[in-house]
């Protein structure tokens, strides 16, 4: 099972986590001047490898930075992480490297720095969901990159941990954007609404892949303005990352959401979710 020192990769090379090691001067480091996925792997298979990689192309283009690797290249270096068939994750992260010298100004010739280790994806809180509470969205304005600087989520995720629940949902100017960790679904009258990309939140690849299977199956959904009035109106509220899946929130700023337990929206859905894993995992 679960390796506590296993094989990670570092610019093109493959060694023991406990002998990885990067440069104090790294940009990551300093300043963190970097961006990151997130890639579950399911019977030893990617999900959404492209999406996955179309996402980091776009944060990397966020942030000026040429990708360092080709797709291929990239797909091959993270192929040679994973380790046996349980369910586990791919962790990538590519910062601006080692420029010799502190210096905000971003340098003109500098190496990345590509790191990649793989780990167990743990048990998931499905069924019994989770509480939330909603907060301010103290974030920059660039939430659609996936940067490694995520102080303003860990921060946020510590308040809501602080307030005795599991996760904060955040709201900017009266509307809804995302969780600390997760993007936001919400069923209002029937009608699955998440609110619509831009630069408030991540593009979730959890979330265009529930908008896809609710199109399929002839699920009501549509990207909205999610007011935060709508969400304490909501039926059934869900968290979705590609980590934790989709879950479902039962309880809102102290209050149930809808009965207060798992809704059948939620379990509709996550069948679905379950169906497409199952397929992905055997290769179909
Ligand atoms: C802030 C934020 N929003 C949304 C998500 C969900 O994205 P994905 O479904 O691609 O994991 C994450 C995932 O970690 C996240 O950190």
């Amino acid at each position: 099972m679960a390796n506590d020192n296993p094989m990670v990769y570092l610019n093109g090379r493959f060694l023991p986590l406990d002998q990885a090691q990067v440069s104090v001067l790294d940009r990551g480091f300093l300043f963190a001047d970097g961006v990151y996925e997130v890639i579950p792997v399911y019977g030893g298979r990617m999900l959404r490898w492209s999406e996955h990689w179309r996402r980091l192309e776009a944060s990397l283009a966020g942030i000026h930075m040429p990708p360092p690797l080709t797709m291929i290249e990239m797909e091959s270096a993270l192929q040679r992480l994973i380790q046996g068939v349980y369910d586990q994750y791919l962790y990538l992260q590519i910062t601006r490297g080692n420029a010799g010298k502190r210096d905000h100004n971003i340098p003109k010739d500098y190496i990345p720095t590509v790191f990649a280790m793989c780990s167990p994806i743990g048990p998931l809180p499905r069924e019994t969901g989770i509480k939330a509470v909603t907060l301010d969205d103290i974030r920059w304005k660039l939430c659609h990159i996936k940067s490694i600087a995520l102080l303003g989520n860990i921060l946020l995720r510590q308040q809501a941990l602080d307030q005795g629940v599991n996760e904060a949902i955040l709201v900017r100017d009266g509307f809804v954007t995302e969780g600390a960790a997760s993007n936001v679904f919400a069923l209002l009258d029937g009608v699955l609404v998440t609110p619509p990309k831009g630069p408030d939140l991540l593009p979730g690849i959890t979330r265009d892949l529930i908008l896809e299977l609710a199109h399929k199956h002839d699920v009501p959904a549509k990207e909205a303005p999610l007011p935060l009035e709508a969400l304490h109106q909501a039926q059934e509220i869900w968290l979705t990352s590609s980590t934790r899946e989709i879950v479902p929130v039962l309880e809102l700023d102290g209050r149930p959401v809808g009965s207060g337990r798992a809704g059948p929206s939620w379990r509709n859905m996550d069948e679905l979710y379950q169906a497409f894993k199952a397929r992905a995992r055997s290769g179909q």
